[in-house]
């Protein structure tokens, strides 16, 4: 397949997504897209309706899911009036884990004003969007190969502490009712303390009212708790060493600071801007927060619905390659000329 754009960090495609896709030889860490919306706008990429839409995003999940790594991650955006219908979509491919919103706050008063004025004519009979969503979701199973590996990891390290206290409670002859009973009635507080201290799943540390409790009814926990305590936190810096060697097993998420919570404050691409080249352009900062927080440094980023290449340029920006596929030649040489531009900029 013959790239209608690259440089060192970007490839972009001129072609349908869909026939594209499965043509690709990668692993991305991230797929990060923006489809049409679905006759939101008036441009012709946009003239698609509610179902056709559903099925494009469908269709376009089950194509780039092969490529996407076991660990990574999904962000797509849409209009709010979708948000529920393209999250169900991908709920039956992915697991979603957020709906984003996009809030372009800094607009939100002049818009509001002109909405407040155009209300007035064409008598507006429900809220005017001053938002879009982002729908976040990870391939089903992401963090299952993480997750087994480190419980067994933490039940092998911890497995000392753990014979300690499943030992003294075999030694004194209660049963699991009787003895939470007993550490109710000591602590004056109802805590499965079975469930953590005696276990190996769910394993916790007892705190140190909960072990001077303990030890009145199993008395084989003869040691001192400073002593005990010394233990586990050496155990834990053991089982943390171990832990690097699995951590990228794990789906990579390292939130900036912008991106602690589901709401994302963003300035849109106002029209008239110099630097826009697309009516749905992204704004770099977004993408550039949501690259560095979901995908790893070095990785790549695959997004099938181009449109201006903002995403590309965002990923080139923090170090992360990226593919990009755009149908309309139109839009893909524009988005190309900015490839270029800022290439030569840098
Ligand atoms: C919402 S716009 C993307 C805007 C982009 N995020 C940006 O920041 O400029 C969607 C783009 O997807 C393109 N598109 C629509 N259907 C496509 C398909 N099946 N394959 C590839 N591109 C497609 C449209 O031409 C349009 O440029």
């Amino acid at each position: 397949m013959t790239p209608y754009y690259q440089d060192n960090f970007t490839t972009m495609y001129l072609g349908d997504s869909l026939e594209v896709i499965p043509r690709l030889d990668v692993r991305a860490e991230l797929l990060l897209t923006d489809p049409p919306y679905g006759r939101v706008l008036s441009d012709d990429w946009d003239n698609i309706d509610r179902s056709s839409l559903l099925s494009l995003i469908d269709d376009t999940m089950a194509a780039a899911l092969p490529k996407l790594a076991a660990n990574g991650t999904l962000y797509v955006f849409c209009w709010p009036q979708v948000s529920d219908l393209v999250a169900s979509t991908m709920r039956r491919r992915v697991n979603v884990l957020s709906n984003i919103v996009w809030l372009k706050r800094e607009r939100l008063n002049e818009v509001a004003r002109g909405m407040m004025r155009r209300a007035r004519i064409v008598r507006m009979r429900s809220p005017g969007s001053e938002t879009e969503r982002i729908i976040m979701a990870e391939p089903w199973g992401a963090d299952g190969a993480y997750s087994t590996r480190d419980a067994q990891a933490f039940a092998g390290v911890m497995r000392p502490l753990i014979d300690y206290f499943q030992q003294a409670f075999a030694a004194s002859g209660l049963s699991h009712k009787a003895l939470q009973d007993a550490m109710h009635r000591l602590t004056g507080v109802r805590y499965t303390f079975d469930r953590h201290a005696l276990a190996v799943s769910q394993w916790e540390f007892p705190t140190r009212d909960q072990y001077t409790a303990a030890q009145t009814v199993m008395p084989a926990l003869r040691r001192d708790y400073e002593a005990l305590l010394r233990d586990y936190e050496a155990l834990r810096r053991d089982y943390e060493a171990l832990r690097r060697d699995y951590e990228a097993l794990r789906r990579y998420y390292q939130p900036t600071a912008h991106n602690y919570t589901d709401v994302l404050v963003c300035p849109p691409i106002a029209a008239g801007r110099r630097d826009r080249v697309h009516p749905a352009q992204k704004p770099i900062e977004l993408l550039r927060d949501m690259i560095e927080t979901s995908c790893p440094p070095g990785g790549l980023v695959l997004d099938p619905f181009a449109g201006s290449g903002a995403t590309a340029i965002a990923a080139r920006q923090c170090g992360r390659r990226c593919i990009l596929i755009e149908r309309d030649e139109k839009i893909a040489e524009k988005a190309a000329e900015r490839l270029d531009a800022d290439n030569i900029r840098r």
